[in-house]
Formats: C-alpha cells, sequence, structure tokens
C-alpha cells in the first residue's frame, strides 16, 4: 500500500512537471489531468465583489474607475464598413445566419478563432488553412489551436457565398464577422457593431508561429501588456477583450496547475475544490469545464467580476489585478456592463486590423481551408 501510494506522488510530481517543462499548461491539447485531490483546499475565505458595504467600493482605494477616454480608432487602411454592399449585397447576412444556427459552444469558439486569426501573421485566415503535402503543419496544428472549433461554420458560410458572389468574399472578412455575430448573439444582441472589412486570405500558415505569438494562460500581466502591444493592441484593448472569457470552456490541461495539490495559486478554494473534481476523469481524457460559472452562454461583465473574486481559470485571467492599471480597468468594467460592452466592440474592430492583406499580397480563397495554388 506504502509503494503504491510513493509511485502515485511520484506519478504526480512527474505530471506537474511535465507540465511546467512543456508549455506550463496544455492548451487543451490532450494532456491528462493530475490525479485526484488527496486534501481538500483549506481556511482562506477570498474577497468577494461587490462587496457588502457599497463605502468600500473600489475596496483598494484608486480613483474611481474609467477608461481612458480616447477617441475611437479608424478602420484600418483599405477596410470600410459595408464594403460589401455593392460587390455581394447580402454578405453579411449570410454569415450572420450560420452564425445563429451554431451552438452557444460554437458561437464561442467562434471569437476565439477571430482572435487566434490576428495575432498570428495579422487577420489573414492563416488558422483556417488545412494541412497539405506542400504545407503539412499549418496554424491549426499549433498547440494552442487544437482547442478551436467553429472551422465548420465557416465553411459553410463561404459555400453559401461562393454560390451567390463567386470569388468575393474572403474567408478572413467571413471569420471577422462572424466573431462579431458571435458576440452579438451571446451578449443577447447588447454588442453590436460594425465590423469594417475588405481583407484579403494570406497564403503562408505555419504552426511553429502559434506559440510565440499567442498569450499562454499562465502569461504574468507583463507579458500579456507586451504580446498585445506587439500587435498595436494597448491595455485597455487587453483586458477588455479579455471578458470574452466569460463564455465558452476549456480543457482542464489549461488551468490544471492552478488546482490543488499544487496550488499556489489565489484561486478561490471552493471554486478550486469544484474544478479539482470535475477534472477528474479515470481514462484520462483532458475534460472541458466552462469559463464562467455564473453564465456560461453569456458574454457578459460577470468575468470581471469573477476576475475580483478569484474565480477565474487561468493565471493570465488572474493577473489582471497585479497591475493598479490593469485592476483599475477590471472595476471599470465590472462596474458598467454597458461601457464595457461597447469598449468590447471597439476593440474587436481594432484587432481586426492587426496587419490585414490587400491584394498586392494576399488572394480571394475560393475554400477556407486551402489556398487557390499551392504554394
Ligand atoms: C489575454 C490573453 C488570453 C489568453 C492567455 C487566453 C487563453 C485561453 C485558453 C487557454 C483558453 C482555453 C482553451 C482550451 O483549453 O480549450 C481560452 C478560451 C477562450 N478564449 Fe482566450 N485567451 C486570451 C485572450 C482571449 C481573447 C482576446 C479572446 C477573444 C476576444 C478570447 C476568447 C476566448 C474564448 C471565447 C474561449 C472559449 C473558446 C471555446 O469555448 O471554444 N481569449 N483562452
Amino acid at each position: 500500500m506504502a509503494a503504491k501510494l510513493a509511485i502515485l506522488a511520484v506519478l504526480a510530481l512527474l505530471g506537474s512537471l511535465s507540465c511546467q517543462t512543456t508549455y506550463g499548461y496544455g492548451y487543451g491539447g490532450g494532456n491528462p489531468p493530475p490525479p485526484p485531490p488527496s486534501n481538500p483546499p483549506t481556511s482562506r475565505s477570498p474577497p468577494t465583489y461587490p462587496p457588502s458595504s457599497p463605502s468600500t467600493y473600489p475596496p483598494t482605494g484608486p480613483s474611481p474607475p474609467t477608461y481612458p477616454q480616447a477617441a475611437p480608432s479608424p478602420p484600418a487602411a483599405g477596410l470600410r464598413v459595408g464594403y460589401y454592399d455593392d460587390k455581394c449585397p447580402r454578405a453579411e447576412a449570410i454569415v450572420r445566419r450560420a452564425v445563429r444556427g451554431a451552438d452557444a459552444g460554437v458561437k464561442a469558439g467562434l471569437v476565439r478563432m477571430f482572435f487566434h486569426d490576428c495575432f498570428v501573421r495579422g487577420c489573414d485566415a492563416s488558422v483556417l488553412l488545412k494541412p497539405t503535402e506542400a504545407n503539412p503543419q499549418p496554424e491549426m496544428l499549433g498547440i494552442p489551436n487544437l482547442s478551436l472549433r467553429g472551422f465548420e461554420v465557416i465553411d459553410k458560410a463561404k459555400a453559401a457565398l461562393e454560390k451567390k458572389c463567386p470569388g468575393i468574399v474572403s474567408c478572413t472578412d467571413i471569420l471577422a464577422f462572424a466573431g462579431r455575430d458571435a458576440s452579438y448573439f451571446l451578449s443577447s444582441y447588447a454588442i453590436d457593431f460594425k465590423m469594417p472589412a475588405g481583407r484579403y486570405d494570406g497564403n503562408v500558415s505555419l504552426a511553429s508561429e502559434t506559440l510565440p505569438n499567442l498569450p499562454p494562460p499562465f502569461a504574468d500581466v507583463k507579458q500579456l501588456k507586451d504580446m498585445f502591444a506587439a500587435k498595436g493592441l494597448d491595455t485597455v484593448d487587453m483586458v477588455v477583450l479579455s471578458g470574452a472569457h466569460s463564455i465558452g470552456r476549456s480543457h482542464c490541461s489549461s488551468f490544471s496547475g492552478r488546482l490543488p495539490p499544487s496550488n499556489t495559486s489565489d484561486m478561490d478554494p471552493t471554486l478550486a475544490a469544484k474544478l479539482k473534481g470535475d477534472c477528474v476523469s479515470p481514462n484520462g481524457a483532458d475534460n472541458t469545464v466552462m469559463q464562467d460559472y455564473k453564465t456560461p452562454n453569456e458574454l457578459d461583465n460577470q468575468y470581471y467580476l469573477n476576475v475580483l473574486n478569484h474565480k477565474v481559470l487561468f493565471a493570465s485571467d488572474a493577473a489582471l489585478l497585479k497591475a493598479t492599471d490593469t485592476m483599475r480597468l477590471v472595476y471599470a468594467a465590472a462596474a458598467s456592463q454597458k461601457l464595457w460592452q461597447y469598449k468590447f466592440g471597439e476593440a474587436m474592430v481594432k484587432m481586426g486590423g492587426i496587419e490585414v492583406k490587400t491584394a498586392a499580397n494576399g488572394e480571394i480563397r475560393k475554400m477556407c481551408g486551402f489556398v487557390n495554388k499551392a504554394y
């Protein structure tokens, strides 16, 4: 019996070490979760939000929460709202119809896919390219992308658009509209913004470019700021877009390092114990849990309340309380659903302008999974 326990302890240690030494977390890429908890979490009682007495808001005393008020950034060069109005008038409606038909989880997947596309080589639909003989390791096979979902929605919209107006609507714009529309539906129509269009599709897609460009779930606040700044997005954009973690799911491998017994994290102990249970899997499968324990299918500012209450999955979510500026922005978003919704739309548009391609260096793909001519 003692020998069995010792072996289990060594396996647990190796499990957590291998997690730490590869990527820290599995990104939903299939790492088995660590063994079940041997001892339940104890003592800490987490701070709650909103605080019981209004006089303690904001509790740590920074000045009242505000977003820096800047004029909204203009659309990226070459993009404009209504781009397809004359070329393919039903384009946006066709995408919206395809997105409307998807379930809530797939809609969440589309919001994430748009982000993952734009952060690697710019918004150019490189994330949609499938492996081929000429390019066996495209972005979609990169570790952070193994858990993406929603490709079939893009393909469905593209097929309908190719029937209606062949060769006109880029896969990149379809993905940008789909990310916008998924936000619209998941926010019960409250996040409602116009997405400029006119992007062309790229023809390079490399799995090796995913990890260096997509922030990992164990990122600290400096790494998050730096990785967003590298894409021309500021700290406000970063905090505001993180609100997308109020929808969808995560694989346990993406946060298991924050759970007991290796819980050096500040996660609320009740949530940690619950997640620990949800992640137990007798057959070693990488289970999934909802990101927002409270309103899992609503794109809303509940995420920021969860951050304040230490009820978030990733170290990168918790990190938003570790710098004064990001903490203030978290309070601001928690305090005003409307303002956050508006800023979210603005930041999605800004993200959609990252390194967009033109006719000079891109194409309009016929099928979203393949470049027109193998390169
Ligand atoms: C700030 C840095 C970010 C990090 C470190 C991060 C990391 C992650 C991770 C690890 C997952 C879970 C994947 C899995 O295990 O299945 C996830 C899910 C998700 N992320 Fe992020 N993310 C970040 C920013 C964003 C942004 C900017 C957006 C969109 C605007 C976004 C939207 C989502 C959505 C919607 C899901 C759920 C997807 C689904 O249910 O299929 N994330 N993120």
